[in-house]
């Protein structure tokens, strides 16, 4: 089933680098989003942390709110295997990556974006 991604203050860390600075957006349920922006703006780095990928990075930390529907996916106790494995699973995960030359992919679905 579709569901509601609402990112609030998001900001993504790679040690001290701040990478992603207060973002804030909601993607609805069965809507396109395209994120689209100069090599290094942070795109493939966001999209991570809406599975939890981010962490898996030595040094990586994300600070704020995402919330899948009524789940904080960010809260103590969420196990973050089980948030990957429903993110790869769901039709929410299928997007067109779009990379900085402005060429989207034919509607590939990665759970690790470049
Ligand atoms: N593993 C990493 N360690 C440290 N810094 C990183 C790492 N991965 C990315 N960065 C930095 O984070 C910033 C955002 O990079 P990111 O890869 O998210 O950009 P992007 O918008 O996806 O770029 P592109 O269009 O080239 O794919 C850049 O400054 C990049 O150098
Ligand atoms: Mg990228």
């Amino acid at each position: 089933m579709a569901k509601r991604i609402e990112v609030s203050g998001l900001n993504v860390y790679y040690g001290d680098f701040k990478a992603v600075e207060d973002v804030s957006m909601t993607i609805e349920p069965r809507s396109v989003t395209a994120f689209i922006g100069p090599s290094g703006c942070g795109k493939s780095t966001y999209l991570r942390t809406l599975n939890r990928m981010h962490e898996v990075i030595p040094g990586a930390r994300v600070e704020g709110k995402v919330m899948l529907d009524q789940q904080d996916l960010y809260a103590t106790g969420v196990d973050p295997v089980a948030v990957r494995r429903v993110a790869s699973t769901s039709r929410a995960r299928v997007c067109r990556v779009v990379n900085s030359r402005g060429c989207a992919s034919p509607g590939r679905s990665r759970s690790s974006p470049r």
